[in-house]
């Protein structure tokens, strides 16, 4: 399976902190927003991972994450001229996913959960879309999913003026290989995006479509505001100094699947002492 982390946008909920600086950047506690959604994608196991974002940010990205190699990885850059939505990552990402499946993560989501690498590996060999579902207190700025008493789909919309149901789907998204041609088929909507909610819709109009509901107590953050970004990163600071566990990280990620060995995270590690951050990567060689 490929990976896709999709990471453009203006960010203008986060003026003016993202006037400058790509909102998938910026910090998220102890390490830059892009490494959440990355160790998800390599948590999953997933090693080929394609990074999309605005032709200016792009080159930061690369200088950030390079080729991959560091973490056993190999990393693919695509510039997005436009925001035309979520569903062009596909597109933009057609020739890298070849004919493979793929899992797409946006680059300003945070998840965190016990068992939830456990939940992502059973979810890297779908026959249509697997999707995910949480209960949240304003779906009305998400894409929402309405079930009916036996927790069967029955309608999924986009940012709904009055929501059929408070779960709403969040930005990672497990496809076969047909999203390909699912996504080159959609039509803009009416603010002019190829939506991902109408890739959800075309897998759950062929009965392809898997909905999981995250477990209770499931963190998720969609970063995009500044009240958000301060309770993920909140979230992750009590996690990593009050419970000693590191979230977000893709060394531990790369290590834990075996990309890396003890010695190459020792490595990455060691350079990184200053900050306390490469103290946290050496806990986890001391835990073993
Ligand atoms: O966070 C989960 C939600 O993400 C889903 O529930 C919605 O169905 C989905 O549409 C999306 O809603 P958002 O309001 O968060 O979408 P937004 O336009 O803010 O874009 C999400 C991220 O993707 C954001 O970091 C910017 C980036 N982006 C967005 C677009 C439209 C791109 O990189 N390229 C794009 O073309």
């Amino acid at each position: 399976m490929k990976g896709i982390i999709l990471a453009g946008g203006s960010g203008t909920r986060l003026h003016p902190i993202t006037l400058a600086v790509s909102k998938q950047l910026i910090p998220v506690y102890d390490k830059p927003m892009i490494y959440y959604p990355l160790s998800v994608l390599m948590f999953a196991g997933i090693k080929d991972i394609l990074i999309i974002s605005t032709p200016h940010d792009l080159p930061k990205f690369q200088s950030l994450l390079g080729d991959g190699s560091q973490f056993g990885c190999s990393f693919q850059y695509k510039e997005q001229p436009s925001p035309d939505g979520l569903a062009q990552s596909f597109i933009l990402g057609k020739e890298f996913i070849g004919s493979d499946k793929v899992c797409m993560v946006l680059g300003d989501n945070i998840f965190h959960s016990a068992g939830f690498t456990g939940m992502l590996k059973s979810c890297i060999d779908p026959d249509g879309g697997i999707i995910f579902a949480r209960q949240v207190q304003d779906p009305e700025r998400s894409g929402v999913v309405e079930f009916d008493d036996n927790m069967n789909v029955i309608s999924i919309e986009e940012k709904p003026t009055q929501p059929k149901s408070s779960y709403i789907i969040p930005g990672l998204y497990f496809c076969d290989n047909e999203v390909v041609e699912i996504a080159e088929n959609i039509k803009p909507s009416a603010r002019n995006e190829l939506e991902i909610t109408d890739v959800h819709n075309a897998y759950l109009n062929k009965k392809k479509l898997k909905v999981v509901v995250l477990p209770r107590g499931s963190a998720w953050y969609d970063c995009g505001t500044f009240d958000s970004l301060k309770r993920a990163s909140n979230y992750i600071e009590a996690m990593e100094t009050d419970h000693n566990l590191l979230v977000g990280s893709p060394e531990e990620s790369a290590w834990r699947n075996g990309f890396i060995n003890d010695e190459q995270l020792e490595n990455i590690a060691t350079p990184l002492l200053k900050s306390g951050y490469g103290q946290r990567l050496l806990n986890l060689l001391k835990k073993k």
